[in-house]
């Protein structure tokens, strides 16, 4: 990959650029080997099950259990999985700018382990667990048992991600919206842009006058509406931005 895939455009809008958002999906944990949900293989199924069908809502109420079983597994495997240079180099762009926000479909918890702060998580945390009455949320930590009920209320608890057929956190999209509609420049990274309405964050930031820039090795719906596509691995082109 040559450094020259980024235009002069592009690196001047970068250098210049207060106001940055990021939206990130499971593409830029691929190259740190977290499956993507629509790339294929076997990550998309568990005991036979579709991801749409054990990650559901109506799957918390019917067996609790087999959903807590299936987001355990997942973390096991996260354990042993490590940032990419993509992450870093977001992780490194929050000192770039003035108003940085970095928003993510991802709930692996790898732009914090990279040194990201002030994530808006609009899927939720595989490390985190909620209550299902009163939303308290407890931390999961590596290698410590999970707790199964709320110390406040006794409820269950409940991993902490948004679930087929359930609404976003409240609040997070909201946020994320408004930096959207403010920001000069946004980055999409990694997603096939397919699930919304994160996937109308780069429209928001497009329609109120950003330059909006995808990074994928794929094109997606939203790449006819990006001023810039480049088409690559996030872990290869986005340290190719070149800010210091
Ligand atoms: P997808 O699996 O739908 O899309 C992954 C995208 O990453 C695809 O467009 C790939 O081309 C791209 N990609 C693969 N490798 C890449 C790399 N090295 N660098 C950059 N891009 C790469 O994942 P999402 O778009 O994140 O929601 O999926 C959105 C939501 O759908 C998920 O958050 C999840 C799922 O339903 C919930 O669980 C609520």
């Amino acid at each position: 990959m040559q450094t020259d895939v980024i235009s002069a455009e592009l690196r001047n809008r970068f250098e210049h650029a207060r106001r940055v958002l990021v939206l990130t999906g499971a593409g830029i944990s691929a190259e740190s080997g977290v499956p993507t949900f629509r790339g294929g293989g076997n990550s998309a199924v568990w005991k036979g099950m579709p991801f749409d069908v054990i990650s559901s809502a109506r799957m918390v109420e019917r067996d609790l259990p087999a959903v807590w079983e299936w987001f355990d597994y997942r973390r096991s495997l996260l354990q042993s999985l490590h940032p990419n240079p993509a992450h870093y180099e977001l992780a490194r762009w929050a000192d770039l700018f003035s108003e940085f926000t970095l928003v993510t479909q991802n709930v692996d918890g790898l732009h914090q382990a990279a040194g990201s702060r002030d994530v808006i998580e609009l899927h939720g945390s595989v490390w985190r667990a909620r209550c299902v009455s009163c939303r308290t949320s407890y931390e999961i930590v590596p290698d410590k048992q999970r707790l199964d009920d709320c110390h406040g209320c006794g409820a269950w608890l409940r991993p902490d991600v948004v679930l087929f057929g359930e609404m976003l956190p409240p609040g997070a999209f909201e946020v994320a919206a408004q930096r959207a509609a403010k920001c000069q420049l946004c980055f999409v990274v990694g997603t096939s842009a397919l699930v919304y309405p994160a996937a109308s964050l780069p429209e928001i930031a497009k329609a109120a006058g950003a330059y909006v820039c995808e990074v994928n090795p794929e094109r997606t719906p939203l790449s006819t509406i990006c001023d810039e596509v480049l088409t690559g691995k996030a872990g290869e082109v986005l340290p190719l931005t070149g800010k210091s």
